[in-house]
């Protein structure tokens, strides 16, 4: 720990004097948790679960605008259908639990990715909790699912293309904003801060475009014993970095 409570932290700032306002968290490392404890994975997945719970409550407890967490990606499709179950029973679990607490919190609830690839019934918790909480102006928790960056930006230029074959954009219109616009993350802050867990140091798919000019921040701490006090100490980190943005 680094000595900054929680409290204070989002408002440690960088050599530009701005604290983060968009931080983004690769969860990675509930497996090696239960595997360590000789328990089975899915006991890492619901460590991983209260884990996120106590960030997401530190986060708006600290006045971060956004947190985004990458919950479940679109190449998690790959793991054995026993534990895709496992997740999907977990983030049903989650929401049904969490909703109501978050919305006293005065948290905002969105989500990135394409949902509609979920079951029927989580798309509609999620949709309700999205409703339910539209008005609430603390933090904004965006989660990740069924998220892959490569998918979004397709799904971007998809569209792009058919406003491009309709005659409504010229191709010179094409812009850094033509895009951006069509992205997931349209109307969020600029990402200033991606986490990444469990030591591996790789973005597996998350937020491409969006961390042109973040501040990357790789951990050993396993995403389940991470907590307000871990991510204040993320945000002490990106206090102490110099950001240029490509300039001097
Ligand atoms: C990576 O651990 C984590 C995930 C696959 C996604 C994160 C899921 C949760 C935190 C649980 C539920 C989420 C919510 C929102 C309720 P891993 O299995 O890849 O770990 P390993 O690399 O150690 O095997």
């Amino acid at each position: 720990m680094t000595g900054l409570s929680a409290s204070s932290a989002a408002n440690a700032v960088d050599s530009t004097g701005v604290g983060p306002r968009h931080v983004a968290i690769i969860m990675d490392g509930n497996g090696r948790w239960a595997k360590r404890r000789f328990l089975p994975r899915v006991a890492g997945h619901r460590a991983g679960a209260e884990a996120v719970r106590k960030t997401v409550r530190a986060a708006a407890d600290m006045g971060l605008q956004v947190l985004t967490l990458y919950a479940f990606s679109s190449e998690n499709w790959r793991r054995t259908p026993g534990e895709v179950s496992d997740l999907m029973g977990l983030l049903r679990h989650y929401l049904r639990n969490e909703i109501e607490d978050l919305h006293r919190n005065g948290v905002r609830l969105t989500s990135i990715g394409d949902i509609n690839g979920l079951d029927q019934d989580l798309v509609v918790l999620i949709e309700e909790g999205i409703r339910k909480t539209a008005g609430n102006s603390r933090l904004n928790f965006v989660l990740a699912l069924n998220y892959g960056s490569q998918d979004e930006m397709v799904r971007a230029v998809r569209d792009i293309a058919r406003a491009v074959a309709d005659g409504r954009l010229a191709p010179d219109e094409i812009d850094v904003d033509a895009i951006e616009s069509r992205l997931d993350t349209n109307g969020l802050p600029p990402l200033d801060l991606l986490i990444r867990t469990s030591g591996e140091k790789r973005l597996s798919n998350f937020l491409l475009w969006q961390a042109a000019y973040a501040e990357l921040l790789f951990v050993d701490t396993l995403w389940p014993d991470f907590d307000g006090e871990k991510l204040a100490a993320a945000i002490a980190d990106f206090g102490a970095r110099e950001r240029r943005f490509g300039g001097r």
